[in-house]
């Protein structure tokens, strides 16, 4: 499991020198062998640092985790130098030329691509699991229909759990998987259930002889005049979702790991990551776009909008990435993708503004400087919109892939041997050593004395 991971090995360095970092703390005098492995220092050896022998030890301070490594994985491999994107070692641009999302998911949870017996059996198991027990009709009922719908989502995820008490079972292997694979099934349908809600629509149940990007078309748009069954649309969604069915340590990611790692059933995982998806910063970054498109208005005004941005009001959405110093692959697979879409549909007006702000960020010193390029959401929502979304199933969309990658993350961590508690430090800068004067007693509502 850990061979993947490598950027530089644990092998002796090219002049012979043994892979060890020699720290001098100019404290003590003393200095330190720090062992280097697979790229890095083990955080743990920084406890040697110490003034005295009852120190703490010295810890690294990573707001963000912007370099830190928090566990071996085995799923997705990402060079942001070089936009490399792969799944289980398989480059993205392959599996979204010749992959269904079906299978993409299969790899990722199972970590080998499946034989043909193996993808019918995966394809039938995962379609026979899509229903939601039906009380979540009446459920979806108690939201008003302006809640955003991720929101919607992200309690109806967590809402499921109730429904599986077994699930709590998470040490039982066979039951992770169970509860895994039905988060994966049901999650379109509940995405589709916000989307009906939305519109004050009837649920649309899920259709056992459609694959996951027709169905959720279908369970959205049933009944509403969309040409929701054309190939190439049904296409593009499953292109969409193989997008986006994984990104290793992303936002999300890190929140489904820390919850499951205070051993959470994968219903409680699972929510919360959508609640960070949410965010405007991930998965929320897609529908953020179209907004900021809609509010620029004109290509004129593009020029003004940029200056806004690097002048610190705002920021670009759909550009810039933790990891991605280029462009993000996954960017130039969407534009390709939206040039068919656009062929069924009729160009989206907002494409042309799209790519000349593209043109303009790109030409300008200031994102040159910060290695800021298109990332994923850029091109993403013109997609959606020209599926006939509106800008909050964006990240519902996302969400739907994404749990594929939530779940094979869940189950990877379960078998991991090194796994913990998710539990950083902190430095401290409050007040310490305070004390309450002896007279001093809390007002109570009720009158009745403390003590
Ligand atoms: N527009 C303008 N300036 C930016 C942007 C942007 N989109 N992104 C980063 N910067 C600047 C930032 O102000 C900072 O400048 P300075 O050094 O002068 O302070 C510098 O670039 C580094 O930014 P950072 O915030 O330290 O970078 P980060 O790695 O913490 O943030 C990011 C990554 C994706 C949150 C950020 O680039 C961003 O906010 N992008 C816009 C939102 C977006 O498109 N998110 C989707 C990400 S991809 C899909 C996903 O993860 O779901």
């Amino acid at each position: 499991m850990h061979e993947q991971t490598d950027t530089s090995s644990s092998q002796p360095s090219h002049d012979g020198h043994a892979n060890v970092l020699a720290v001098r703390d100019r404290r003590t005098g003393e200095t330190h062998d720090l062992p280097i492995a697979e790229g890095a220092i083990r955080a743990l050896d920084l406890r040697a640092f110490k003034t005295d022998p009852d120190d703490f030890g010295l810890m690294a301070f990573d707001p963000g985790f912007t370099n830190t490594a928090a566990c071996h994985s085995a799923i997705t491999y990402i060079d942001g130098e070089r936009g490399i994107l792969e799944y289980r070692g398989y480059p993205i641009q392959q599996l979204a030329q010749q992959s269904t999302f079906e299978e993409t998911a299969y790899l990722l949870i199972n970590g080998e691509l499946p034989s043909s017996g193996e993808l019918r059996e995966w394809n039938e198991d995962l379609r026979g699991r899509m229903d939601v027990p039906d009380s979540f009709e009446d459920f979806f009922r108690t939201f008003p229909p302006e809640a955003h719908p991720m929101t919607m989502l992200q309690a109806a995820v967590g809402a499921l759990g109730p429904h599986y008490p077994d699930a709590a079972n998470v040490t039982d292997e066979a039951v992770r998987r169970e509860h895994c694979l039905n988060l994966v099934a049901k999650t379109p349908t509940l995405a589709a259930m916000a989307y009906r809600r939305k519109i004050g629509a009837d649920p649309v149940r899920p259709d056992r002889h459609l694959g996951f990007a027709a169905n959720v078309l279908r369970m959205m748009f049933q009944g509403q005049n969309r040409n929701c069954e054309h190939p190439v649309l049904v296409r593009a969604l499953d292109i969409l979702f193989i997008l986006h069915a994984d990104h290793e340590q992303n936002c999300s990611t890190n929140a489904v790991r820390g919850v499951a790692s205070a051993q959470a059933d994968p219903y409680a995982s699972m929510s919360a990551g959508v609640a960070a998806l949410s965010g405007p910063l991930h998965g929320g970054a897609n529908e953020a776009v179209l907004r900021m498109l809609r509010e620029i208005g004109s290509q004129q005004r593009i020029p003004a909008f940029v200056d806004e941005v690097k002048a610190g009001h705002g920021r670009l959405m759909g550009f810039g990435h933790r990891v991605y110093k280029t462009y993000d692959p996954r960017a130039e697979i969407i534009k390709e993708t939206a040039d068919r879409v656009f062929a069924v549909t009729g160009t989206n007006p907002l494409l042309d503004m799209a790519i000349e702000l593209e043109q303009i960020a790109l030409g300008d010193q200031y994102f040159v400087k910060r290695r800021l390029y298109p990332n994923v959401d850029f091109y993403s929502g013109l997609i959606y919109e020209s599926l006939g979304l509106p800008v909050g199933m964006f990240p519902v969309m996302f969400a739907v892939a994404r749990t594929s990658g939530w779940v094979a993350h869940f189950l990877e961590q379960a078998v991991d041997p090194e796994r913990k508690i998710a539990r950083p430090l902190q430095i401290y800068v409050g007040e310490r050593d305070r004390s309450l004067d002896p007279s001093h007693q809390a007002a109570q509502l009720e009158g009745a004395p403390l003590g």
